[in-house]
């Protein structure tokens, strides 16, 4: 006699980021958010707390370029959740899109960053979270003042419209994640908080 196939039960969370993924999510969403608030009030301190906020605001977005070279190693490596069954074409894209610009940002504000302080006439150190030296970029460095005069401007103009860029590009991901989360409701936003479901309601 025929043996029917045992039901096969829904797995829980299948549709859920790893959670390597979503704490590397998290820890560089918040450094980020951090360091455009220090990134934005830094200007209008002077002295001692000046050059303190500008020590923590290179310590931030260095540890945002590590992090984020380390989320970009493992989502190459690793395959992402695939999105909810009911998102037409263009939602897909724009998540995908948004995804990949993200990607650019995470690691352009930094190196932009590094390089604007590589190239700066004022020449200050960088001392990580008070104790890690972190080297200039020695070939952006060593450039005739010339050039360096150059490069200090492309890099500062580049790092403040990354900034404001991203700021804009994280309002929206943000609103699109309460809209998959109160309006689609399709659990997008379990698919990166732990504690929320990850299954359609
Ligand atoms: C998550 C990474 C980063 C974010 C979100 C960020 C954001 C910002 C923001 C919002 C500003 C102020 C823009 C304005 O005045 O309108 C700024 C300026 C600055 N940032 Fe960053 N930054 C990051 C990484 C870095 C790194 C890694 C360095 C250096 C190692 C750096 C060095 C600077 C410097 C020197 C300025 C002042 C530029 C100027 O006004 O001449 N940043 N950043
Ligand atoms: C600086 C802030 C943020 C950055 C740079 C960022 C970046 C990203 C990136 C790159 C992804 C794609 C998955 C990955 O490769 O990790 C992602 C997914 C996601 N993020 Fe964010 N995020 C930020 C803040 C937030 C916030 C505040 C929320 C919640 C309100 C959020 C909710 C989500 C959700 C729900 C997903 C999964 C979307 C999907 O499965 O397609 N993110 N985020």
């Amino acid at each position: 006699m025929p043996v029917a196939p045992a039901p096969v039960a829904p797995t829980p969370g299948r549709s859920r980021y790893s959670a390597v993924a979503i704490l590397l999510h998290w820890l560089i969403a918040g450094f980020i958010l951090a360091n455009l608030v220090v990134g934005w009030r830094m200007g209008s301190l002077s002295g001692l707390a000046q050059f303190d906020a500008f020590q923590l605001h290179k310590s931030i977005g260095i540890t945002v370029l590590v992090l984020s070279l380390a989320r970009l190693g493992w989502r190459l490596t690793h395959r992402s959740p695939p999105l909810p069954a009911g998102m037409s074409g263009v939602e897909r894209f724009a998540a995908h899109a948004t995804h990949g610009i993200f990607y650019l940002m995470m690691i352009g504000m930094p190196l932009t960053g590094w390089a604007l302080v590589s190239v700066s006439p004022l020449n200050i150190p960088t001392l990580l979270w008070h104790h890690i030296p972190w080297p200039h970029i020695a070939v952006l460095h060593d450039l005739p003042s010339g050039p360096k005069a150059g490069v200090d401007r492309a890099a500062t103009n580049i790092h403040l419209a990354l900034a404001f860029g991203g700021a804009a590009l994280i309002a929206l991901h943000v609103l699109a994640a309460l809209k998959h989360q109160f309006l689609t409701r399709d659990g997008v936003l379990g698919r990166m908080i732990p504690f929320l479901s990850a299954d359609p309601r």
